[in-house]
């Protein structure tokens, strides 16, 4: 995971409405509600408003400059209605738009990466999976990642293409999805593999179609734990810890007409939810005008 904004030596006095707005969590789609249920675990008094951009969803067939496009205007829409700080819950939108959300965005946000280093230091056969979509593994960034955290271990880089729609389409556990998974999960399994790591934020929801394929065989490397500890200690250094007592319903909108991501959130986050459409505007999905 990475932390972009630079830390004060000790944490400013805020204002209680600074410490009382919320932290905007973004993903292409539903993925990201598998690091809002770590961080609401970790952070269940901070408010915390979720944008599914579902209707653009899959980013990983996008190309890099309409993720970087959509990443922006959601980062910048979250941010005009008063996140104090930003989770980017998306590996592939953190993978291409990441250095320049930092530039832009003066708040506080952590981004999500693909658990190398974690896998390499608990691999004991030296061959690990990873899951991700083709955007993220083909990206400099992760690229920069096996540089310098693989040591003398071989990765075996998955596309898991079609697995992200069907998250989408709340489908975690059909015989279609199980036969599509074993495709992709056999070839690592051929290998060697002792650990796989999940380098999309929609493959924990598939947590249970993995084992029921790979049994204990694979070792699931899932960072969203380690997502909402760091964003716990950037509140903590930048004084932005919500002084409620209450635990607070997460705020959810979507681009798209919600519905699965209300009933994802019911089923397997036992949150009952309205989910509200959004619009948000952005260079590349702005209606052309007409001529
Ligand atoms: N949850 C996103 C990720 O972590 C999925 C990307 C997509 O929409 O393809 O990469």
């Amino acid at each position: 995971m990475l932390l972009h904004a630079a830390l004060p030596s000790s944490p400013p006095e805020r204002a209680v409405s600074e410490t009382s707005a919320p932290i905007g969590v973004f993903d292409s789609g539903l993925g990201g509600l598998s690091v809002l249920r770590a961080v609401r675990t970790a952070l269940p008094h901070e408010p915390l408003v979720y944008v599914a951009d579902s209707l653009y969803a899959p980013y990983g067939e996008r190309d890099d400059d309409f993720i970087v496009d959509r990443t922006m205007a959601i980062g910048e829409w979250l941010v005009a209605r008063g996140a104090k700080a930003l989770v980017v819950a998306c590996n592939t939108a953190t993978a291409q738009s990441i250095a320049l959300v930092r530039e832009r965005l003066a708040i506080p946000l952590i981004g999500v990466e693909p658990g190398v280093k974690p896998a390499a230091l608990v691999s004991k056969t030296r061959v690990v999976g990873v899951l991700a979509t083709a955007v993220t593994l083909r990206s400099l960034r992760f690229q920069a990642l096996l540089d310098r955290y693989a040591a003398d271990c071989r990765f075996i880089c998955q596309p898991g293409h079609g697995l992200v729609q069907a998250v989408e389409r709340c489908d975690t556990n059909s015989p279609e999805l199980i036969a599509l998974l074993a495709s992709h999960l056999q070839p690592m399994l051929d290998a060697g593999a002792d650990t796989l790591v999940l380098g999309c934020t929609h493959y924990p929801f598939l947590d249970e179609a993995i084992r029921s394929i790979a049994g204990d065989r694979l070792r699931i490397v899932d960072t969203s734990i380690a997502i909402a500890r760091q964003l716990e200690r950037q509140l903590n250094a930048h004084g932005l810890r919500s002084a409620s007592a209450s635990a607070i319903v997460p705020r959810f909108y979507s681009t798209a007409d919600g519905e699965s991501q209300r009933q994802l959130a019911a089923s397997l986050l036992g949150i009952e939810a309205r989910v509200e459409h959004v619009v948000i505007p952005s260079q590349r999905t702005r209606p052309l005008a007409s001529a």
